[in-house]
C-alpha cells in the first residue's frame, strides 16, 4: 500500500496543473469575447429628463404701449425687472397702456410674497407659471381665476387646496406637480373645467377614483403619484383625442379597460406600479401610433401578447415584474426596434433559446421543450465585464450553434474553477499528508 501512494499524489499534482491551466485559458478567453461589440439593441435607457426651459420665450414685436403702471408696481412686488417685462412675457397691445398675458415666476427667493393687490392688478394673465417657488398661496381675485387659461405650479406654494384649483374654470391646461394637493378626489379640482384639454396632477397625494366623466377634448391627462384607488372606469376610452395618459404609482385595480383600443390617438402610456389584474386587452393591437408603453409592476396575467410586434411606432415596451406566463412571442427583430423592453420579473416567462440569444439578457429563463422555463430566471447581472451583447452578428435564428456556444461558456468556466478549486485544496491535504508521511 505505502508503495504506491507517492505515485498517486505524483499523478495528483499533473491533474492539479492541468485544471489549472484551463481555467486560467477559459478565464483570458472571456475578456476578448466582451471586446468586440459594437451596437446593443436592448441599451440601456436614456433617463428622460424633461428640463423646463428657465428663461420665458421673447416675444419679437416690439411693444407699441408701455405695461400698465399697475402691473410694474406688481410686478416689483414680486422681484421681477419690469422694464424687459413685456419682451420676456408676452403682453397685449392694448392703448394707452399693454397689459401682460404671461407670467412665469422661477426659482424666487423666499423672501417675495403674493399679495392680493399685486394679484388684482394681474388679472389680465392667461398663463402662470410657478416654478420652484416656495411662497405662500393666497386666494386669488375672481377676475385672476377667470381670466387664466394656463396654470403650472411645479414644486411651488407649499400645497393647494382642491376648492382653490377648481375656481380656473376657463383652463384649457392645468400643470400641479410636486405639491400636495387637499381635495378629496380628481373631481373636485377638474369637474367644472369644460376646456381642459391637459391636465397634469401627479406627485400631488390626491386621495379617491378617476372620475368617471372627463372632457372629451382631453389629449393629455397625467394622474401619476398619487393615492388614486378602484378601477380604471371604462369610460375613460371615450377620450378619442387622448395622446398621452400617466396613471402610474397610485393603488388602482381591477383589470385594464378590454375597450382601451379605442383611443386610436394613444402614444404614451403608462399604468405602471399599481395592482391592476387580468390580461393585456387584445384591443390594443390597434393602438398603431403608440410610442411608449410601461405596464411594469403590475399583476396582470396571460401570455404576452404577438401583436406587440407589429406596433411600428413602439419604442418602449415595459412588462417587467407582472404574472404574464409563456413563451415570449417575439424574435429579435422586435428587440432591435425598441429603444427599451423590459420582461424581467415574470417568473412563469421563458424565451426560445433558439430564436433569442441568451445574450439579451432578458432577466427570464429559457423556455424547455413544452414552453416552460427551466431554471430560476438568471440574477440580474451586473458585472462589468459582461458586455450587453453582440447580438447584432449573431443573433438571427440561421446561426443555432455559436448560441450554444454562447450559451455554455459560462458553465465551463464554473467548472474549471469548481475543479481548479478542489484541486488545491486535494493539494494541501497532500502536502499536510507528506509532510507526516516524510516524517
Ligand atoms: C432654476 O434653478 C434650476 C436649478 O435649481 C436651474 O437649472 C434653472 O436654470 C433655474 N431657472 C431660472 C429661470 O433661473
Ligand atoms: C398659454 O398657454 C397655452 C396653453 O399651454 C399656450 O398654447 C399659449 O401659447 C400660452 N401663451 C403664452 C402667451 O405663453
Ligand atoms: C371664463 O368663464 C366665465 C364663466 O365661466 C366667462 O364668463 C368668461 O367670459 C370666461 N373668460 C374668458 C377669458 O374666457
Ligand atoms: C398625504 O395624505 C395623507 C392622508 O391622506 C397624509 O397623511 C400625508 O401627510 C400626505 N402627504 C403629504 C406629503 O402631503
Ligand atoms: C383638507 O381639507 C379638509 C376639508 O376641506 C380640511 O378639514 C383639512 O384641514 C384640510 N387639510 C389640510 C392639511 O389643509
Ligand atoms: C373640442 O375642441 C374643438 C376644437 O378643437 C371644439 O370645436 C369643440 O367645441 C370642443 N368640444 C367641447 C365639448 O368643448
Ligand atoms: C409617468 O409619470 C412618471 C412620474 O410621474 C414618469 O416617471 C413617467 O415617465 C411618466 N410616463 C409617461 C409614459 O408619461
Ligand atoms: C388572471 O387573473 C384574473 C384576475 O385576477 C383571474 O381571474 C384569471 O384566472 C387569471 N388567469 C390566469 C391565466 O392566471
Ligand atoms: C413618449 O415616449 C417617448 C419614448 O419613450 C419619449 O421619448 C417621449 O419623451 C415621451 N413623451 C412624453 C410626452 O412623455
Ligand atoms: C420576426 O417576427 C416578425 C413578426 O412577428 C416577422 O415579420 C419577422 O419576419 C420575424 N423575423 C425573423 C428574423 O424571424
Ligand atoms: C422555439 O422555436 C423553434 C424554431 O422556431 C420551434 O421549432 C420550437 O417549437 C420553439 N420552441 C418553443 C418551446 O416554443
Ligand atoms: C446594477 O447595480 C447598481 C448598483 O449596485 C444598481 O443600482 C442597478 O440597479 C443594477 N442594475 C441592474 C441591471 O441590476
Amino acid at each position: 500500500m505505502r508503495p504506491s501512494l507517492p505515485f498517486f499524489f505524483l499523478l495528483l499534482i499533473l491533474l492539479t496543473t492541468a485544471t489549472i491551466t484551463t481555467v486560467t485559458s477559459s478565464g483570458t478567453t472571456k475578456p476578448t469575447k466582451t471586446l468586440p461589440p459594437a451596437s446593443a439593441p436592448t441599451s440601456s435607457p436614456t433617463p428622460r429628463t424633461r428640463t423646463p426651459t428657465p428663461t420665458p420665450t421673447p416675444v419679437a414685436s416690439s411693444h407699441p404701449s408701455p405695461l400698465d403702471p399697475k402691473q410694474i408696481r406688481a410686478l416689483q412686488s414680486l422681484n421681477i425687472p419690469s422694464k424687459s417685462a413685456c419682451s420676456l412675457y408676452k403682453c397685449d397691445s392694448s392703448k394707452p397702456f399693454s397689459h401682460l398675458l404671461s407670467l412665469r415666476l422661477s426659482n424666487c427667493s423666499d423672501d417675495i410674497s403674493l399679495s392680493s393687490t399685486a394679484l388684482k392688478s394681474l388679472s389680465t394673465l392667461q398663463n402662470l407659471t410657478f416654478f420652484n417657488c416656495p411662497i405662500a398661496p393666497i386666494h386669488f381675485p375672481n377676475d385672476l381665476s377667470l381670466s387664466l387659461l394656463s396654470f403650472s405650479c411645479i414644486h411651488s406654494l407649499h400645497h393647494l387646496s382642491g376648492v382653490f384649483l377648481s375656481r380656473f374654470v376657463n383652463l384649457t391646461d392645468l400643470t400641479v406637480t410636486n405639491v400636495p394637493v387637499n381635495a378629496s378626489g380628481l373631481y373636485v379640482i377638474i369637474g367644472n373645467m369644460h376646456k381642459l384639454r391637459s391636465v397634469t396632477i401627479s406627485n400631488a397625494n390626491v386621495t379617491g377614483y378617476i372620475p368617471k366623466h372627463l372632457h372629451s377634448n382631453l389629449t393629455h391627462v397625467d394622474f401619476s403619484g398619487n393615492q388614486l384607488k378602484g378601477k380604471i372606469p371604462t369610460s375613460i376610452t371615450l377620450l378619442e383625442n387622448l395622446q398621452h395618459l400617466n396613471l402610474s404609482s397610485n393603488g388602482l385595480n381591477g383589470e385594464i379597460p378590454s375597450s382601451i383600443g379605442d383611443l386610436i390617438a394613444l402614444k404614451n402610456v403608462s399604468l405602471a406600479s399599481n395592482s391592476l389584474s387580468g390580461s393585456v386587452p387584445e384591443s390594443m393591437a390597434s393602438l398603431t401610433d403608440m410610442v411608449h408603453l410601461d405596464l411594469s409592476s403590475n399583476q396582470l396575467n396571460g401570455t404576452i401578447p404577438r401583436f406587440f410586434s407589429d406596433l411600428k411606432k413602439l419604442r418602449y415596451l415595459n412588462l417587467q415584474n407582472n404574472n404574464f406566463h409563456g413563451v415570449l412571442p417575439f424574435n429579435a427583430s422586435i428587440l432591435e426596434k425598441l429603444q427599451v423592453f423590459k420582461v424581467g420579473g415574470n417568473t412563469n416567462l421563458c424565451y426560445n433559446h433558439t430564436v433569442l440569444s441568451s445574450k439579451l439578457k432578458l432577466g427570464i429563463a429559457p423556455c424547455d421543450k413544452h414552453g416552460l422555463p427551466i431554471s430560476p430566471p438568471p440574477a440580474k447581472d451586473n458585472s462589468s465585464d459582461d458586455s450587453e451583447n453582440d447580438s447584432s452578428d449573431d443573433d438571427d435564428s440561421d446561426d443555432d450553434s455559436s448560441q450554444k456556444e454562447h450559451h455554455h461558456g459560462p458553465n465551463k468556466v464554473v467548472l474549471g474553477l469548481a475543479i481548479g478549486l478542489s484541486s488545491i485544496v486535494f493539494l494541501i491535504v497532500f502536502v499536510v499528508l507528506l509532510s507526516k508521511w516524510c516524517g
